[in-house]
């Protein structure tokens, strides 16, 4: 396995595998890996010749420093669960690799898909996934790369993204992992103490009873059963819940449109930020 942090280096490594006719499978992410990494590690691996993994904490995208400073991280670990699943090349640059003064500045706009939620919620946060996502597929010009759906609103940013900018690329989105309680797997459960670690399944099976709910519910008795049950836990404050079109991710004001829509929902057990959402309809 190859571990690059220029990004020059890596991309000539890349544009030679291209030439010579590889495909190139990437998975972008900011380290701390877990089983949903890695279960994009192997899909990348299973439909490309060369599986390309970035673990690069982007400053840009954290709209609060304390966030940021507390992000986990562990590279040599996630260097060896990557070397046991064969990858190929792990990018870890520095900050100043990935941001330097002369590079092109480029602009978004995504329209209502930023509007509610992580958008709402985390000003700025899209423009910075956006930018580091924008760069890495500069220097990595993969034939797919693959996200989880845990960031549903980020996925859809990121398909609209390579839309935007006529990136010849397949974005592919891939399920949530769980832990066996029902917990989205991510990085910030590291974070967890004990007793959060026990409480953070609730919001699954919060989401599991809401939708079980939702067939006899208006969108007002949704959001106040969430509402009720998340605050009963006394570990756990809401942060948001909302429901939306799964395509257009507009918040929708009646249950009617069946066919795609979502809940999503974002939890604070004490200061570690959890993000989960389901399908409705
Ligand atoms: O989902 C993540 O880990 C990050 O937002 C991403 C896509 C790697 C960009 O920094």
């Amino acid at each position: 396995m190859n571990i690059v942090t220029n990004r020059d280096y890596l991309n000539d490594f890349i544009m030679k595998l291209k030439a010579e006719g590889e495909t190139i499978g990437f998975v972008p992410t900011m380290g701390a890996l877990h089983q949903g990494h890695l279960s994009l590690v192997k899909k990348a691996k299973l439909e490309n010749d060369i599986a390309v993994v970035s673990i690069f904490v982007n400053p840009t995208q954290f709209n609060n420093q304390e966030d940021l400073v507390n992000y986990p991280s562990n590279l040599e670990s996630d260097i060896e669960m990557l070397k046991s699943l064969d990858c190929d090349f792990v990018f870890a640059p520095e900050a100043r690799e990935m941001y330097k003064p002369d590079d092109e500045k480029v602009h978004f706009d995504f329209g209502h898909l930023t509007e509610g939620m992580e958008g709402k919620n985390r000003p700025g946060h899209f423009d910075g996934v956006a930018t580091i996502v924008y760069k890495l597929l500069k220097y990595v010009p993969a034939d797919k790369a693959y996200f989880g759906k845990k960031d549903y609103q980020q996925l859809l940013i990121i398909k609209s993204m390579v839309e935007q900018k006529n990136i010849d690329i397949e974005i592919v989105g891939c399920e949530i992992v769980r832990e066996a309680d029902g917990l989205a797997m991510s990085s910030r459960n590291s974070r967890l103490n004990k007793e959060q670690r026990v409480a953070a399944p609730f919001i699954r099976q919060t989401m599991l009873k809401m939708k079980e709910i939702a067939q006899n519910s208006t969108i007002k008795e949704l959001k106040i059963f969430v509402e009720k049950s998340i605050n009963s836990n006394k570990e756990m404050q809401l942060e948001y819940f909302e429901l939306a079109d799964a395509n257009s991710l507009k918040i929708i004001s009646s249950l009617e449109r069946k066919e795609t829509i979502m809940g999503f929902i974002v939890v604070l057990l004490g200061n570690v930020r959890l993000i989960d959402n389901i399908k409705i309809f």
